[in-house]
């Protein structure tokens, strides 16, 4: 079972990340750009961590299998082929009255009492007359061959103003224009404001009525009604319906399809010709370069193609910090096989990332492989696991394995004109290879580790006193600084010279930081709050001052335990290279 949503401990995961600088909201000063986040000095070491461990255990440490690097922007060709021009798209609905937009597979589901209206009369709004007056009026009146049909016009408007009422304004000037009398009604009808277009609103049990009214209102006064008169129709409880804005109430517009890639231009000329799409995947340029890559690697299938990079895409409802984005990196993997291997693999490759997640200090308990059932895969995939962490939002996904048989591959091929098959040596036989693809989000799984890492526990403070401690729990593979360094007193020449000797040993194989103000207690407090797991303490054993078998030792105190323990300066870099790769 998902636990329930734990708001309180995202929000002060989002106000850490800010204050410590691991990720900021993009273009700030300006009020933000929805969906798009930029990493700050901490963020970013904990995202290059990320990726270096991925690509180091995909790539280097493997034989089968090579990276690349592609281009964000590729010929429109591509993604007509593999389909996203057509049906890269999700189901939105939007609200009649604020007009914001939802997916329709996100809205809760609701329960309470329906009220529904058959419409609407009130009055005419300006705009609304003035057009009919210029479209319907208009004709009326020179079909009548009424040479007086501009001065009658103003006279509408001249009444109108002193009356407030188009229709009785239209009235009264038919009574002193007696030449319209002929089609006068035909004339009065264009102006009695009635809407009858049907509507309801959700109102959760409890809730008195005025408070659908009110939105009900709104919906026809936005339809050209001033001041509606609702035509009440009958009210019904319902229950978990997602087809009402959560958020007002109102009937949701019927759902349409959205896609989600952004559209640019290439060149100069801004038309047809020159349409393509920033990459909403970085998968498709390892399909199209499968037949180079192939090439140059000599590769035998079983063997995959690697890349880390950016991909975008137009998310109708960006949220949950940067889980749902608009930018965002993807860590790829298309693992190249014949087709009987295909089901095979997509369960090796399912272990394998969830080995990966546990290696970087993800908790097994908290990731959950979810075997997609059929009618949520793709058509052409035989078989997908999302691999799901346990977020204080809730249970979602951060990785996609999924065996997408020679789908792509064919794809390319037929639209392309070229081969993309692969030849086998051994048996003689040409064949289109078949494809399992574990894709991992970059951003997601920062999120992750972030948030697996946070918490708050005791510990003492100068004086003996427990107070509370926030403290990351990066595994210290992943932490964006490995070690921090500290002189005990700042204004002891021979401590700090020698602490940052100690900088000048460690710097060239670890990112790590020195600090020299505060009292120590303080400095170990800041480091535990951006997850730093050793800090160095040069104190005045180091300087041989309590007997000669300290000299040149020094506290390493580790961040979870809080444990110190004395290490010889000469074993330091040894001893903190082994616990960080
Ligand atoms: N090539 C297959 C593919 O792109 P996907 O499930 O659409 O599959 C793979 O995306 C991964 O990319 C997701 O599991 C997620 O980690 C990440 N991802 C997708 N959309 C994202 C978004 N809007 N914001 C952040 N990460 C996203």
């Amino acid at each position: 079972m998902s636990k329930p949503p734990d708001s309180q401990r995202m929000e002060k995961i989002v106000s850490l990340c800010k204050r410590r600088g691991f990720i900021f909201q993009s273009s700030e000063i300006y009020g933000g750009l929805n969906g798009a986040w930029d990493y700050g000095p901490l963020g970013v070491e904990l995202k290059r961590n990320l990726k270096s461990y991925w690509w180091r255990i995909i790539v280097h440490e493997r034989d089968d299998v090579v990276g690349m690097d592609g281009s964000i922007l590729m010929n429109r060709a591509v993604w007509k082929a593999s389909g996203h021009e057509d049906t890269f798209s999700d189901l939105f609905v939007e609200c009649p009255i604020t007009k914001k937009r939802f997916r329709a597979d996100q809205v809760e589901p609701q329960s309470g009492l329906v009220y529904y209206y058959s419409g609407a009369t009130g009055r005419m709004n300006d705009e609304d007359a003035e057009r009919i007056l210029q479209t319907e009026v208009d004709p009326i009146l020179r079909d009548l061959e009424f040479v007086w049909a501009e001065p009658f016009k103003d006279h509408v408007r001249k009444i109108r103003k002193d009356r407030g009422d188009w229709l009785g304004a239209v009235q009264a000037a038919c009574d002193n224009w007696p030449d319209t009398r002929s089609r006068r009604q035909e004339i009065e009808d264009c102006f009695s404001a009635t809407c009858s277009i049907a509507f309801s609103v959700l109102l959760a049990a409890g809730k008195p009525p005025e408070a659908a009214q009110k939105i009900a209102k709104l919906f026809y006064e936005q339809r050209g009604v001033i001041e509606p008169e609702l035509i009440f129709d009958r009210k019904e409880p319902i229950k978990d319906t997602t087809r009402y804005n959560p958020e007002n109430g109102a009937l949701f517009n019927e759902p349409r399809p959205f896609n989600l890639m952004f559209k640019t231009y290439v060149g100069a000329t801004e038309d047809e010709s020159s349409i393509t799409y920033l990459r909403p995947e970085t998968a498709q340029s390892i399909f199209v370069q499968f037949k180079n890559v192939l090439e140059v690697a000599r590769k035998k299938l079983p063997f995959g193609i690697a890349q880390i990079g950016k991909a975008f895409r137009n998310e109708i409802n960006p949220r949950n910090f940067t889980f749902r984005s608009r930018e965002f990196e993807q860590m790829e993997l298309e693992y190249f096989c014949r087709a009987e291997e295909g089901m095979k693999l997509l369960d090796y490759w399912l272990e394998e990332r969830l080995k990966f997640y546990e290696n970087i200090g993800i908790a097994r308990e908290k990731l959950h492989a979810r075997n997609v059932p059929d009618e949520e895969r793709a058509f052409y995939s035989k078989g997908t696991y999302d691999i799901e962490y346990d977020f204080p939002f809730g249970r979602q996904e951060l990785e996609g394995v999924a065996y997408r048989t020679d789908y792509d591959l064919s794809q390319h091929q037929n639209a392309s004109g070229k081969s993309l098959e692969y030849f086998d040596e051994e048996t003689k036989q040409r064949f289109v290879p078949h494809v399992v693809e574990p894709s991992a989000g970059v951003d997601r799984t920062v999120l992750a580790l972030i948030c697996e890492a946070y918490s708050e526990d005791e510990a003492p403070d100068e004086k003996g006193k427990m107070e509370t401690r926030l403290v990351l729990h990066f595994h210290p593979r992943m932490a964006p600084i490995k070690c921090g360094i500290f002189p005990l007193l700042r204004n002891n020449a021979q401590l700090v010279a020698k602490a940052k000797e100690i900088v000048d040993l460690l710097r060239p194989h670890m990112n790590i930081f020195y600090d020299e103000s505060g009292a120590i207690g303080r400095r170990y407090r800041r480091q535990d709050e951006i997850g730093t797991p050793f800090g160095v303490t040069v104190d005045f054993e180091t300087l041989g001052e309590k007997g000669a078998a300290l000299r040149d030792t020094v506290t390493v105190r580790e961040r979870d335990s809080m444990k110190q323990e004395r290490v010889a300066i000469n074993d330091l870099a040894g001893m903190l290279i082994s616990r960080i790769s």
